[in-house]
């Protein structure tokens, strides 16, 4: 399952040219974090941080860097191919702010991150175009995130 997962992150970078992710991907063997649950939260909030850079662009209160867009996508896409292996079955009596539908459904759950992947991918390639393609890319980016955390995310 993860060797699957990092393989698809594998290609995923490979397509955008990435040769420094292929490289910094963590193997199978680091995704099992001693403490699952400190290591997802910890991963969500690289990404939210990763996050506001683009969003400013789409808010146009910075200029679209191309560059920049990819840089801090790369966080991201590798965050999006660890997490599914940081909801183990043995963490779903933990405290943490995932919703028992996590584990009740996992594959429609994994699905998620799948979708995030590849609109983080989408939105590399949206950089380059600018203008609406970007602020387009932006909001379907976006709409992963939230559309995972309404169903699998308690509410704060
Ligand atoms: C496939 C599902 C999924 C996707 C996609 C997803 N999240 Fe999450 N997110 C979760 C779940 C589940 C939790 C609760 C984790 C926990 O508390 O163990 C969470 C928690 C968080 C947290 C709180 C972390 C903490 O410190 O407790 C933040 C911030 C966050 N997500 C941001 C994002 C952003 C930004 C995106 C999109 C760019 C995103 N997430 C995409 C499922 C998802």
């Amino acid at each position: 399952m993860t060797r699957l997962i990092g393989t698809r992150a594998r290609r995923a970078a490979a397509a955008l040219g990435l040769a420094g992710l292929i490289a910094v991907l963590p193997p199978p063997s680091l995704l099992r974090a001693a403490d699952p649950v400190e290591a997802r939260q910890r991963l969500m909030v690289s990404v939210v941080r990763a996050t506001r850079i683009p969003r400013e662009m789409a808010q146009g209160k910075t200029e679209i860097d191309a560059a920049a867009v990819r840089a801090a996508m790369l966080p991201v896409i590798e965050a999006a191919a660890v997490l599914p292996g940081l909801f183990p079955d043995s963490s779903s009596g933990m405290k943490s702010g995932a919703l028992p539908a996590v584990w009740r459904e996992p594959e429609a759950f994994r699905a998620g991150f799948t979708a995030l992947e590849q609109a983080a991918v989408q939105l590399v390639f949206a950089a380059e175009q600018g203008g609406d393609a970007f602020a387009f890319a932006f909001d379907a980016y976006a709409a992963t995130c939230d559309s995972c955390h309404a169903r699998y995310r308690a509410a704060e």
